[in-house]
């Protein structure tokens, strides 16, 4: 997961120092002052709420200068490329930079070509490894595995655009390697048998089938700006087929809960009751957000 300093992926993560930092950002166990003198940029090519205000409260709060760039508004619109700008960046003298970007293997471009810590706040449909730690962070804590951070014997399903989605991607990994099973369910143009074969866990259109098995149950928004709204015939109604409704939620096992990485899309893939109702882990997620990116943010500067 870690390389070097840099947080690029939960690809093959170490377990042991995964479950660690797990309990560093539930235990809350940071120095005020650890980054102290540090200075970290979020430099965003892509739009964003919760990762971006996420990591800037967890700089602030651990002591950091924290700046904020967005691409809107920046030079790029003159012509200037990502390298160029992540250097420039760079070149003011930031320790950490998290980085978004809308193409697969940026992160890992400009760790390669780095001096400071990067950090991968999402790169197109790749990876976005802090959301996936949020969200064991958040599940955890919920079903009462945050002793050992051992998931044995839960199954999560990840319901929707799995195809276009970089937090399904990054959640196989990680819950995987914290021990347990994963279900890609969708459509088959938004869950293919290639990419559970390629995560290495199983894959259904069976949401129905799926949902009272689950233990936790993921939501994702079908991603428009990725043209996943072509992988569905013309008039498929997804919230029928696919939506996690009242009714659908009330089938669910008496313990499981519902999540979402977020932004929503009520009435889509989720029902607002659902949303806001008793299983509903959203703002936990949130919330669980924080703290994660200050484990994140304090374990970087550890390893610069
Ligand atoms: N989950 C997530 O990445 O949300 P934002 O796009 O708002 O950061």
């Amino acid at each position: 997961m870690w390389d070097g300093p840099h947080l690029l992926s939960t690809h093959r993560p170490d377990a042991a120092e995964l479950r660690a930092l797990l309990g560093r950002a539930h235990d809350e166990t940071f120095e005020p002052d650890a980054l102290t003198g540090r200075a970290v940029a979020t430099v965003f090519f892509e739009d964003s709420t919760r990762t971006r205000v996420s990591f800037s409260l967890a700089g602030q709060r651990l002591g950091a200068k924290v700046v904020d760039w967005s691409s809107r508004g920046s030079s790029i619109s003159k012509g200037e490329t990502m390298m160029d700008t992540f250097w420039t960046i760079e070149s003011m003298g930031f320790d950490v930079v998290v980085v978004r970007h809308q193409d697969s293997g940026a992160a890992r471009l400009l760790a390669d070509n780095a001096h400071c810590a990067v950090i991968n706040a999402g790169d197109g449909t790749h990876q976005h490894p802090t959301q996936a730690l949020t969200d064991a962070l958040a599940l955890g804590e919920a079903l009462g595995r945050d002793g050992d951070w051992d998931f044995s014997g839960l199954r999560v399903a990840i319901v929707g655009d799995c195809v276009s989605s970089r937090v399904a991607r990054s959640n196989v990994g990680l819950m995987t390697a914290l021990g347990a099973e994963v279900v890609l369910v969708g459509p088959e143009p938004m869950a293919p048998a290639d990419l559970g074969e390629a995560l290495g866990c199983t894959v259904s259109a069976d949401f129905d089938a799926e949902l009272a098995r689950a233990d936790a149950v993921m939501m994702l928004r079908i991603q428009l700006e990725r043209n996943a709204g072509l992988l569905l015939p013309e008039g498929f109604d997804y919230h029928a087929g696919y939506g996690l409704t009242r009714e659908r939620a009330a089938r669910m096992q008496d313990h499981a809960v519902v999540m979402h990485p977020g932004p929503m899309n009520r009435g889509v893939e989720i029902e607002g009751v659902v949303a806001d109702g008793p299983r509903s882990l959203i703002r936990r997620q949130v919330a669980a957000g924080v703290r994660v990116r200050m484990a994140v943010l304090d374990e970087a500067v550890r390893r610069l």
